[in-house]
């Protein structure tokens, strides 16, 4: 894990014409708290608009999933939330008297025991079996054990990846599923700059903390100067493309050393470190082209913000 974050920046900051640094390192103990934080921000319409799916059209997602009497489900969750959505589908699941476990999938410990203390309080005959696993590992675990599987793919987390990388996730999923299994794939809907930039750019500046936290993680983890005044949190969306990009900024030219490697940055130079792609149609569409998956039903918050795709193995 050091070893390949210390390549990652190496590399990243190595790049000629744009340095990057992955947003996959932003979920350190510091990191999830702001992330908390980010989704009970004002700005951040995300989390609230899926919430609001999974709380006013609970029956809708049941209608989609076309459950079938007397078959045993497994509701896999990657990435496992603080289960507030969740809990909706598990409850109407129950109240249907569907035979199923529920199985949180995430790399952080901490997340999996939340979850299960949450949900072992609120639904106390529900089985919960959280995996602290690699998604496609816990998948191939789960692949032959004859239940139907309905994955929760929540929040817009696919929306780190660009469009290849999102094609190669789905389709792997695909690959680790039997046909009739189920997806929901929760995603941030494209809409206009004024809604989406303050999003990633809230006036308490919580979201700029969130970014340049990475700076402090590698500084802790591998003893490196960054000096995190000399640097401004920067993000922008571009209409046309969709894509939300939050950048670090350098403030004035300078030096930074990281494991014997000298880094400079010119005044105003970006480092790009996360892309949050918002979604159509067209664009979901395109991704799923390529995969064995296919488009079953689409459900909207009431402001069409975000929207949660219900999707089938062929
Ligand atoms: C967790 C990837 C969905 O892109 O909206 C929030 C992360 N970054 N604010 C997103 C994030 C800045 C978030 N996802």
């Amino acid at each position: 894990m050091l070893e390949q974050f210390k390549k990652d920046v190496i590399e990243g900051l190595s790049k000629i014409t744009q340095k990057t640094l992955p947003s996959k390192y932003f979920y350190d103990k510091k990191g999830d708290r702001l992330f908390v934080k980010i989704t009970r921000l004002p700005e951040y319409y995300l989390t609230r608009a899926e919430m609001e799916i999974f709380q006013e059209k609970t029956s809708e997602i049941m209608a989609a999933l076309h459950l079938e009497k007397g078959k045993k489900y497994s509701v896999v969750e990657l990435g496992a939330g603080d289960g507030t959505k969740t809990i909706h589908l598990l409850r109407a699941l129950i109240k249907r008297n569907c035979d199923f476990e529920y199985l949180p999938v995430d790399i952080s410990i901490n997340a999996l025991e939340g979850i299960k203390k949450f949900l072992n309080a609120e639904l106390p005959t529900l089985v919960v079996k959280p995996s602290h696993n690699d998604y496609f590992k816990a998948l191939e675990n789960l692949k032959q054990d004859g239940t139907i599987k309905i994955i929760l793919f929540l929040g817009s987390n696919i929306g780190n990846l660009m469009d290849d990388h999102a094609t190669e996730f789905i389709y792997q999923l695909g690959s680790s599923l039997y046909q009739g299994d189920k997806i929901i794939l929760g995603v941030d809907l494209k809409k206009a700059k004024e809604i989406i930039l303050p999003a990633y750019n809230d006036d308490q500046g919580i979201t700029a903390a969130f970014n340049l936290n990475l700076l402090d993680r590698i500084n802790k983890e591998f003893g490196s100067n960054f000096i995190r005044a000399n640097f401004i949190h920067a993000p922008d969306y571009d209409e046309e493309e969709g894509i939300a990009k939050s950048y670090i900024k350098s403030l004035v030219k300078q030096t930074v050393t990281f494991q014997g490697h000298v880094f400079n940055f010119e005044k105003d130079e970006l480092i790009h470190t996360e892309v949050s792609r918002k979604y159509d149609d067209q664009v979901v569409k395109q991704i799923l082209s390529k995969t064995d998956i296919t488009w079953e039903h689409k459900i909207t918050d009431k402001n069409n913000l975000f929207a949660d795709y219900i999707l089938q193995r062929n």
